[in-house]
């Protein structure tokens, strides 16, 4: 797979510096010093947002929220690319959020991408070394585009879980909102739900 990423920071750097193990990878910066830094410390090439947006069949966008839209809509993406949305576009003071239905907006700045929302549940020192059972939902249109973040999320050594359509990536940044405002409280967000197999009732012993 050849991956371009959107960006050179704390995102970037820990998802694209697992995929560069296996896959080629093209580190995509405003600035070519930053992004060429980067590259040179996780295996990968470096260029400009353009060049890794040509060079990437799977694209990661890992920009700040309140300049991704415009940012993606400047540029010529080729039809068919995959275009990772990890964005969360949160309200530092109430951890509410700032902007709604993120990647929506994005599938609509970039109509002839197949959007995919993944990996912004969790911080970025969480990606670079990922608990063992941790599930990563993705939300997007596309069943190949899908499959293919799919292999990306085992490539850290999470599972996917289908979590709906570009139109449900609203609640899992939603869900980020609310998750870490209550880790930065000291709350265990996680321990809200239960298992599977208790989801629709508790199991009754015997
Ligand atoms: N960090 C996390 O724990 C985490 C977790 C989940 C989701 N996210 C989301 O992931 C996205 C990226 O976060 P991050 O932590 O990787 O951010 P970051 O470390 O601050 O990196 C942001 C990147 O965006 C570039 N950038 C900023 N403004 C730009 C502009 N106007 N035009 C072009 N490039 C611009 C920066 O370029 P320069 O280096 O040239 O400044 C940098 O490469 C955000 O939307 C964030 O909400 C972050």
């Amino acid at each position: 797979m050849r991956i371009g990423t959107l960006g050179n920071g704390l995102m970037a750097e820990a998802l694209a510096g697992q995929w560069a193990r296996e896959h080629e990878v093209m580190i995509g910066g405003r600035d070519p010093g930053r992004a060429g830094e980067l590259a040179r410390r996780i295996g990968a090439q470096a260029g400009t947002l353009q060049e890794a947006t040509t060079f990437g069949d799977v694209l990661l966008l890992a920009l700040p929220a309140e300049v991704a839209v415009e940012a993606v809509g400047e540029l010529d993406v080729p039809p068919g690319r995959i275009l990772i949305d990890c964005t969360n576009a949160i309200d530092q003071q109430n951890f509410t959020l700032a902007e709604s239905a993120m990647a929506e907006r994005i599938a609509r700045a970039v109509p002839h991408a197949h959007v995919v929302k993944a990996f912004n549940l969790a911080a970025d020192a969480v990606w670079r070394h990922p608990p063992e059972d941790l599930a990563v939902p993705l939300c997007g249109d596309d069943p190949t585009a899908l499959a293919q973040v799919g292999r990306l999320v085992r490539a850290l050594g999470c599972e996917p879980v289908q979590a709906g359509g570009v139109v449900r990536a609203k609640l899992l940044e939603a869900t980020a909102a609310l998750a870490i405002g209550i880790w930065v409280t000291g709350g265990d967000a996680r321990a809200m739900f239960p298992p599977l197999e208790a989801a629709f009732g508790s199991v009754h012993p015997g």
